[in-house]
């Protein structure tokens, strides 16, 4: 079974081809991603209609690149996948409708994924694939959660932020560093180089005795340490940036292990774009290292939003038989 899927949630158009064949982990045969950052940085931040207009502008190229490197021909795709949600309607209904399009074209059953869901399974996409069941940690720019997850479509919530998502935290916080956009990335450059320790930021939510997480406070923080230092910022601003990070991370880390010991699985997988989070990645590692603790990550590149992990959700899915694909004449997108 050959999976094409196509991500258009955001800012990133993606576009993969996945073969699932018995009951094996499905495999990726070939993926490309076309990034908007450069277009979106001028203005600080994604701008919907331009996001829209230039996943239009891309998909089908790129859809033609991944069939050429795939060894495949259009013909041979046997069912079609897109993000249905969550994420801009006007980018996810260009997806969709080219998914849909597709599928009618060639007569074959389309699917849409849910983005988060997506990003769950991205570790599968990786040379060491985890194991059901397990815990996870979903940390993107829209959502931060914890999961149980005990197999395709069996996903409990055990924690979730009750205001900002730590990407949100990371974004918020590098825009009032004048950091710009993406901010995430951008501020773990800069903390590269800062004193995690300079400043003493606020750990929300760590003592709460249950799994969820609050964000929205550190950034005041953030703007008050900024307020605070005045014309000094500029000479201290890796030191704020570390700082920063290091809450953020700090927050994650010990809320993941909280999860780990109310769950008793041996097991983590850690998704969304955060999870490229150099620091997050060490302290985590650290961490459960001690506990012998397995942590899964996606590979490095697969970490924010592409077409592969919306390509290895659908094939999964449909292998778990927890979905049919059905052939779709009429779609629909949840930006919610
Ligand atoms: O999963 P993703 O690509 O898109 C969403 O579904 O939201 O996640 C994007 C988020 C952004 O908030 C971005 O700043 C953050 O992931 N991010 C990072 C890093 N790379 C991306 N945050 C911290 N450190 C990074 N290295
Ligand atoms: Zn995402």
């Amino acid at each position: 079974m050959l999976v094409l899927g196509i991500e258009s949630s955001c800012d990133e158009t993606g576009v993969a081809v996945v073969e699932a064949t018995g009951p094996g982990v499905p495999v990726l045969r070939a993926h490309a991603l076309h990034s908007q950052v450069d277009m979106h940085q001028a203005y600080g931040g994604v701008v919907p209609e331009l996001a829209s207009r230039d996943h239009i502008r891309r998909v089908l190229p790129l859809a033609q690149d991944v069939l050429a490197r795939s060894g495949c021909a259009l013909p041979d795709i046997d069912v079609v996948a897109y993000t249905r949600g969550p994420g801009l309607a006007g980018a996810l209904l260009v997806g969709a409708g080219v998914a849909c399009a597709l599928g009618a074209a060639l007569g074959k059953p389309v699917l849409g994924v849910h983005h988060l869901e997506g990003h769950l399974l991205s570790p599968f996409l990786s040379r060491d694939p985890p194991e059901f069941p397990f815990v996870a940690l979903l940390v993107s720019g829209g959502h931060t959660q914890l999961m149980q997850v005990d197999g395709v479509g069996r996903y409990a919530l055990l924690g979730e932020t009750i205001d900002d998502a730590a990407g949100e935290a990371f974004d918020k916080s590098a825009k009032l560093l004048g950091l710009g956009y993406p901010g995430g990335p951008a501020l773990s450059r800069l903390a590269e180089q800062g004193d995690p320790e300079a400043f003493k930021l606020p750990r929300p939510l760590l003592h709460s005795g249950d799994l969820d997480f609050s964000f929205a406070g550190l950034k005041t923080a953030v703007l008050t340490q900024a307020k605070k230092l005045g014309d000094g910022l500029e000479a201290r601003k890796a030191d704020l940036a570390a700082a920063t990070e290091a809450a953020i991370v700090d927050v994650l880390v010990r809320k993941s292990l909280a999860a780990l010991d109310a769950s008793g699985l041996q097991r983590i997988v850690v998704a969304g774009g955060v999870g490229a989070n150099r620091r997050l990645r060490a302290q985590l590692d650290a961490a459960c290292g001690r506990r012998g603790v397995r942590v899964h990550y996606p590979e490095l590149a697969l970490c924010t939003d592409n077409g592969a992990m919306i390509a290895m959700a659908a094939a999964m899915r449909l292998q778990a038989g927890v979905q049919e694909a059905q052939p779709l004449y009429a779609f629909d997108v949840k930006p919610r």
